[in-house]
This record gives structure tokens, sequence and C-alpha cells, in this order.
């Protein structure tokens, strides 16, 4: 089944209509939150569990479970903090900006419902530092808020005080990660910290904290008022909700939508693309969910059902739902040095396999890519991608190898080839042949 127009929570994300809060208020927004919140913190943290909805940054952990998380009690009378993140920064992820830009409100409201849930004191928002428009954007939408009275003290005349501060990043993609963000908001160098301490321990300022993606907080005030079997409705079992998917590169047109979690690939491009560029024989690969997900050839994403378990049977993962299609005119060796090149560029250098790991990975890519190489370096490089897998502080370790890995793994015939065609353009017979 796929999404009708009525079930979309986002109905406003091609900017039809104004982002204001009265034009929000006609959507819908802010309609009796006070009401919302006086079901109380452990009722709306019961709601959002049943929903089922899982982390909209790329991770997909259970959003209701990890609010859970978050202590009832202050110990020392330290506050709790709700960190919203809107440093999107994966390559092919373009969504959360479509929120802030044209639904601003309905993130504020869901900063404020989240934010008592878990018994915060203020929410941060901390924007990339390259969306300057959207941070205007945000900012008004706040100013607006605050002025009706919304958020701040007895924020919807709910008695409750909640705080929402926005904070601008400076460009780098490593602040996307959850604990280089906190360290980044305490005004520090944006690296990050060892897990556990999970967040909900110790985040930022040393209390409670929990990070959330921009997504993730913003359908929250739908499901509240829809009811948690509404959106538990749609999708495949353990991938519930509606989504919204990127989708860009060789399709006829490019475009962030709304649709039913699960819809099998080849439905959502026809569906919402116009389809693959010269036709669906034209497809090569996919990489279905951001730069830090591995490839998939296009025999096995055709009927894959986009979802977090769906994907992950073939060989990927949803990541942020950032679907990079990429036709048979696609350089793919290039296309994936590339992608280990801004790796190499975004690493914060805390740990040496990361540091070391992703220049080396680089740098055989480039070889690779002109054929300049070793066919035994193929293995080599791979086992090198293992040496950075999971021996790193964060997760841009993994997200550098797991592109290569997928390369490998689907098209080690074109690597040899490339090879091959190097070495016989540069064998002794061939140069005198020339000469
Ligand atoms: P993760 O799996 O380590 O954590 C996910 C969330 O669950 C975190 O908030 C973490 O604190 C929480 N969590 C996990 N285990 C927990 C436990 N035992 N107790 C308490 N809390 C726990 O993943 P991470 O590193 O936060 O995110 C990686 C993902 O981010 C990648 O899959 C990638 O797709 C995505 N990503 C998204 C970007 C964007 O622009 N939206 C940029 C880069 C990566
Ligand atoms: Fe920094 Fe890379 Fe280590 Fe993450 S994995 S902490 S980005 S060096």
């Amino acid at each position: 089944m796929s999404l009708q127009d009525k079930d979309r929570i986002f109905t406003n994300v091609y900017g039809f209509q104004p982002w204001n809060l009265a034009a929000a208020q006609k959507r819908g927004d802010w309609d009796n939150t006070k009401d919302i919140i006086a079901r109380g913190n452990d009722a709306i943290i019961d709601e959002m569990k049943a929903s089922g909805l899982r982390g909209r940054g790329g991770a997909g952990f259970p959003t209701g479970l990890k609010w859970s998380f978050m202590p009832k009690e202050s110990k020392d009378g330290r506050p709790s903090f709700l960190v919203i993140n809107a440093d999107e920064s994966e390559p092919g992820s373009c969504k959360d900006r479509e929120i802030i830009r044209h639904d601003p409100h309905k993130l504020i409201e869901g900063a404020l419902i989240a934010g008592f849930a878990m018994r915060a004191r203020a929410a941060y928002i901390y924007i990339r530092g390259e969306y300057i428009r959207e941070a205007q954007t945000l900012q008004a939408a706040i100013d607006e808020a605050y002025s009706a009275g919304l958020i701040g003290k007895n924020a919807s005349g709910s008695g409750y005080d909640f705080d929402v501060f926005m904070h601008r990043g400076a460009g780098a993609y490593i602040c996307g990660e959850e604990t280089a963000m906190i360290e980044s908001l305490e005004g520090k160098k944006g690296q990050p910290r060892l897990k556990p301490p999970f967040p909900a321990g110790a985040g930022l300022y040393g209390c409670p904290t929990t990070v959330n993606n921009v997504e993730s907080i913003a359908v929250v005030p739908t499901i509240l008022r829809r009811g948690a079997s509404w959106f538990s409705s749609f999708g495949a079992e353990g991938n519930h909700g509606t989504k919204l998917f990127q989708i860009s590169g060789h399709v006829d047109k490019p475009c962030v939508v709304e649709e039913e979690m699960s819809i099998p690939f080849r439905e959502l491009i026809e569906k919402h693309c116009g389809g693959v560029r010269g036709g669906w024989d034209n497809l090569l690969a996919v990489i279905p969910g951001g730069s830090s997900v591995p490839l998939v050839p296009a025999a096995d994403i055709m009927d894959a059902p986009m979802d977090f378990d769906g994907l992950k049977a073939v060989g990927s993962g949803l990541g942020t739902a950032a679907v990079i299609v990429m036709d048979k005119s696609t350089d793919i060796v290039r296309a994936i040095s590339r992608i280990s090149y801004f790796y190499k560029h975004e690493s914060c250098g805390q740990c040496t396999p990361c540091r070391e790991g992703t220049g080396w990975m680089w740098r055989m890519m480039e070889r690779l890519r002109t054929g300049d190489a070793a066919v035994e370096e193929i293995d080599m490089l791979y086992q090198v991608t293992k040496q950075v897998e999971g021996h790193t502080i964060c997760a841009l370790g993994d997200a550098a190898a797991w592109p290569i890995q997928g390369l490998i793994k689907h098209f080690r015939p074109e690597l040899e080839r490339r090879i091959h065609e190097h070495n016989a353009q540069f064998a002794p017979e061939t140069r005198e042949a020339a000469e």
C-alpha cells in the first residue's frame, strides 16, 4: 500500500503555503498542545513506543525507548536537555532542510512535547552552518512561538517552562555525531566521545541529554494527535510509519517525498520520480541511505522494501533514506573514490584507524580508479577496510569502510578490468608496438 495525501504528515514539504505560525496553525500545528502535555510524561513516552517510530537520523534506534532512558528525578538539581540534530551533512540527505524551510513549527512543537515527555528544561537545535536561510527561518519561527506564548514560561498554557535555542554549526560533518555535537555546543572542538556513557547518562554539560534527529521530533505532534496505531499501520513489522525519502541522481525527477516505510524501491521511483533515466535496463546501482551505506546493484534493489530490515537483507541500510540512483553512465569506481575522499577530509583525526585508514583507503581507491595497481591490492584494500570497521570511536570509520566493501563485493570484475587494461597499456610489447 502506498501513502495517500490524507496520511501525509508533512503537507507543506514543497512550500506551497507559507511556513509562518498562522499558516502552520491552519495546517493543524499547535492545536491544543496543552491537552497533549496534560496526558503526562509517561503516557506520551508509552504512546511513542507503541507507534514504533525508529530514529530518522540514520541509526533507527527506537525513539520512545531512547526517551525512557532519561531520569525521572533530577539528581543534585541537574537539568535534563533535548538536543535536536539539524546538522544534516550526510551526502545525499536534504530532508531536514525541507522541514526547517517549510514546516519549522512542526519541529518546535515536537521539541516542546518531546522535551516535556523526557523532563527536559530546554531544547538546543544544532543546525549545520551552511543552512543560512534555513537558520533565519527557524529563528523567526522560534521567535513567533515565544511571542505567542507557545514556548517559554508556561509553554502553551501547560504550566511547564521550556526554552528552545538554535545553535549554528561551522561546517564540520563530524559535529553531526551526537557526542561531537554535544562537545561543540559546550564550545569545544567537535570530537566524538567514547560511548558508554550514552548522552542520557552524561550528555550536555554532563547532564542527562537525548539527541534526536529533526524528522524524529517533527513527526511527534502528529503521531500523538492521530494515535500510535495510525502511525504503526504503515510499513512492515518493526519498520513502521511514514518517511521522507530524498531521491537524487539519475532519475527523471529528483525529489524529497513522504512515503510509507517499506515501499518497494521500484514503486517509489516510478511513482514519484518518473523512473530511471533511460529506462530500468539502464540502472547500474543505488546507494539507498546516504553515503554511509553500501551500494546495491540494480538486480538486488528492484523489489527491496525501503526500510531498515529490507535494505539490511540486501547488504545495505536505510540510513537517512537519501536514495542516490546511478545509471550505467556512472563511473562507479570514481563515485566511491570520491566518497572515500569525503571521509578522509571529514575524519576528526582522533583515532588512528580512522585518521590513517581513511587516507590509505582513498589513495588506494584513486589507484584502482586509474587501474594503476596490482590485482592483489583489491584484497589488501578489503583487509584495510576490515581493520578500520569496528575499531574506531565513532561510526565515521564504519561509514568510510562500508562503501568500499560494497564496491569490491559487487564490482570486482570492473576493478580487475581497469588494472588489466592499465597494465596492458604499459606492457613492454604494447610500448614497442606504439613506438
Ligand atoms: P548508534 O547506533 O551508535 O546510536 C543511535 C542512537 O541510539 C544514539 O542516540 C545513541 O545514543 C542511542 N543508543 C544506542 N545504543 C544505546 C544504548 N545501549 N543505551 C542508550 N542509548 C543508546 O548510531 P549513531 O552513531 O548515533 O548514528 C549512526 C548513523 O547516523 C549512521 O547509520 C548514518 O546513517 C547516520 N548519519 C546521519 C547523518 C545525517 O546527516 N543525518 C550524517 C552521518 C551519519
Ligand atoms: Fe574521529 Fe574518525 Fe575516530 Fe570518529 S572514527 S572519532 S571521526 S577519528
